[in-house]
């Protein structure tokens, strides 16, 4: 074999990177592999469109086939996203006996364990380093450099649009609405932007990491998810006052009998580096027992920077075509009769420090009746802000905690919101004070 012949479905933002890297590093690849690697075959809607880039005649083609059933193509590149027909073109190339790589987050944390057990019985291997992190090579990091060690936790900021926008809010004062159509410009959002805000894609990839680093499967219907759209500009500047800042983080630990998984926005001190990530970044903060806090930094979306990650993995696909077919690395990075089932910690159980702003009335005693509650529940406030400034007929009281219990939260606010003198719901942000 001195060609390894690759086919790609999907000539969008992430296609047309790859496509690009093929041609700009075409010596570099062959010099690395000592192969040639050929991109034989692109399916893809809409053949006539320019995408900017030139292909050789023959190459462009609207038939799915020409791909997933071509005998000769090697290696099957996924970028058309979403569950379907994406899912059920993956299935067909590996009944073909093709290698995947995909960057479709969605698909693999949803339908992951599927798409895996067929292409464990066809003994080809389904690679999706782009699916998390944009360019970070953060899954061969955990499936390979870091395997040796035992993960406590995997957190960071997961989703390019998200820290985009929430960035140019918190630096420039930007509005939600026209930050996030640039982003959708730059090629950083989902086709459904909903996915990015609302924290989906988010979640999608840190079920991915979660099964990753604690070798488990994750029930994505489990995840606790809430995304940026509800975070206001009072709310970061109150946040600026006090010394923190906002980010959608993904965290997940392993308790041992049982996974945290969840995503929401989330305050952090200024100072750590979690909070210094930003633009279209992405960081992803794991400790293993051996290796210690490791922190991995890089673009989170994107043309280039993905397409960087799809082709790495098609490289790795490739050294194993040429070392004699069989796939060296476990899919998941275990052995796939040892991945656990471990259940995702209820949301009631988490325990969390916690920002919260009310909306009351501007009267005496207001505040002891809102302590009164939080009390009665066992939370201890760590301070307390009451800025000077004020509506008309309404002040914002905003209150930190210490570590307190997320059900007895919910019953604490259950019972603030009953108080006449409380004007609006409760805006609650969680914070994470351990270093990040
Ligand atoms: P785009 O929407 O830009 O591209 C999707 C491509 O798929 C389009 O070229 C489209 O065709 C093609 N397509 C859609 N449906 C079909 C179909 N039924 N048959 C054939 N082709 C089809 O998406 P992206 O490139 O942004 O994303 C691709 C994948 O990469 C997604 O899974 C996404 O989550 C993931 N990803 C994206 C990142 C990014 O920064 N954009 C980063 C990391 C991962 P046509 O153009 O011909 O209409
Ligand atoms: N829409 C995703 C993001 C693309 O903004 O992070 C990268 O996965």
């Amino acid at each position: 074999m001195n060609t390894i012949k690759v086919g790609l479905l999907g000539f969008g933002t992430v296609g047309t990177g790859v496509v690009r890297n093929f041609q700009h590093n075409s010596e570099l690849i062959q010099q690395r592999l000592s192969h040639k690697l050929e991109l034989t075959k692109i399916a893809t809607r809409d053949v006539d469109r320019d995408r900017g880039v030139r292909l050789e005649p023959g190459v462009l083609t609207s038939d799915i086939d020409e791909v997933i059933a071509n005998p000769e193509i090697d290696v099957v590149i996924e970028l058309i996203g979403g569950y379907e027909p994406a899912k059920s073109y993956i299935l067909k190339a590996i009944a073909n006996g093709k290698h995947i790589v995909t960057a479709n987050k969605a698909l693999m944390a949803v339908h992951g364990q599927e798409i895996i057990a067929a292409a464990n019985q066809q003994g080809v291997t389904v690679m999706f380093e782009a699916a998390v992190g944009g360019g970070i090579p953060i899954i061969s990091a955990i499936k390979e450099n870091l395997c040796s060690n035992k993960f406590s936790s995997v957190l960071g900021i997961l989703n390019g649009t998200c820290n985009f926008i929430l960035t140019k809010m918190s630096q420039e004062g930007s509005n939600f609405a026209p930050v996030l159509q640039e982003a959708q410009e730059l090629g950083y959002a989902e086709a459904d932007p909903t996915f990015d805000i609302e924290g989906v894609d988010t979640a999608h990839k840190i079920a991915l990491l979660a099964a990753l680093c604690f070798g488990t499967t994750v029930d994505f219907d489990q995840v606790y998810t809430e995304g940026i759209s509800k975070i206001s500009a009072i709310d970061i500047e109150f946040a600026k006052q006090m010394d923190y800042t906002i980010k959608l983080l993904a965290i997940s630990k392993n308790h041992g009998d049982q996974i945290e998984v969840r995503v929401h926005p989330t305050m952090i001190p200024k100072r750590y580096q979690l909070a210094q990530i930003n633009g279209v970044f992405n960081a992803v903060r794991l400790i293993g027992d051996f290796v210690g806090p490791t922190l991995l930094y890089g673009s989170g979306a994107g043309m280039d920077a993905t397409a960087s990650a799809v082709m790495g993995d098609v490289m790795a696909v490739s050294r194993d075509l040429i070392a004699g077919g069989k796939p060296r690395v476990p899919i998941l990075g275990y052995n796939a009769d040892k991945i656990k089932n471990l259940p995702i910690m209820a949301m009631s159980e988490v325990v969390s420090n916690y920002y919260l702003r009310f909306t009351t009335a501007d009267q005496i005693s207001v505040l002891a009746k809102i302590a009164g509650c939080l009390g009665t529940h066992n939370i201890s406030i760590q301070s307390i802000l009451q800025p000077e400034e004020r509506e008309i007929d309404s002040v914002s009281i905003v209150v930190m905690t210490h570590e307190a219990k997320e059900a007895d939260i919910t019953s604490a606010l259950a019972e603030i919101e009953q108080l006449d003198v409380v004007l609006q719901p409760t805006c609650l942000i969680r914070v994470e004070n351990a270093p990040v």
